[in-house]
């Protein structure tokens, strides 16, 4: 049975399934990478909780884990351009090898403004992992190390990503019907 939630759903974009499929490829690939190395995960509050959830126990490295938030949406579905750090870095990152978790990379933004500070406050590497990829949306130069699933120019929800803060507990990605926005 559907759930009240997902009632909202036009479509599903990337299945439960793939999604295992793909995480259990990327952290294969990690495990690879760093292989000798005690990189550092990072994952980009709120939307790759899920998502960092499942990739660090898919990279069976020795490994620690951090968190930063950053905010440009501010509810809306379009991105203001701006970053700011809601929830800053916890630890000293000085040489380490950080591997940016982030949910989906869209115009480029939060990437690049994150990429600069993480140099600044003294990463020795910075690999960025997304699990998604809108192409089609960057503004700015930047690409992903590492990317789960190209997604189209539409906004996805599910899977730790949101809308209005709601539906990150959908367990795969989707599209909302047009409905839900308009309500
Ligand atoms: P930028 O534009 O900085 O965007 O690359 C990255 C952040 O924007 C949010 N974002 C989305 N969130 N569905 C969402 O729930 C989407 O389709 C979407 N597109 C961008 C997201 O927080 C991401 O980290
Ligand atoms: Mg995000």
């Amino acid at each position: 049975m559907r759930s009240e939630m997902e009632q909202d759903i036009l479509k599903v974009l990337v299945t439960e399934e793939e999604l295992k499929a793909r995480i259990t490829e990327l952290g294969e690939e990690l495990y690879t990478r760093f292989a000798g190395r005690t990189p550092l995960f990072l994952s980009v509050l709120k939307g790759s909780f899920v998502f960092m959830a499942d990739l660090v126990r898919a990279c069976q490295l020795k490994s620690d884990v951090e968190f930063i938030a950053v905010s440009s949406y501010e509810n809306a579905t379009a991105s203001s351009g701006r970053v700011k750090i809601t929830h800053d870095l916890q630890q000293d990152i000085t040489g380490r090898d950080v591997i940016i978790v982030e949910d989906i990379l869209d115009s480029g933004n939060t990437l690049v403004f994150l990429k600069q500070y993480l140099m600044t406050r003294g990463a020795a590497s910075i690999t960025i992992v997304t699990l998604l990829d809108k192409p089609s949306r960057r503004t700015k130069a930047i690409t992903a190390d590492l990317a789960g699933f190209v997604v189209p120019n539409e906004f996805v929800v599910g899977y730790g990503l949101d809308y209005c803060q709601q539906y990150r507990n959908i367990p795969y990605i989707g599209v909302l019907k047009p409905e839900v926005y308009s309500a």
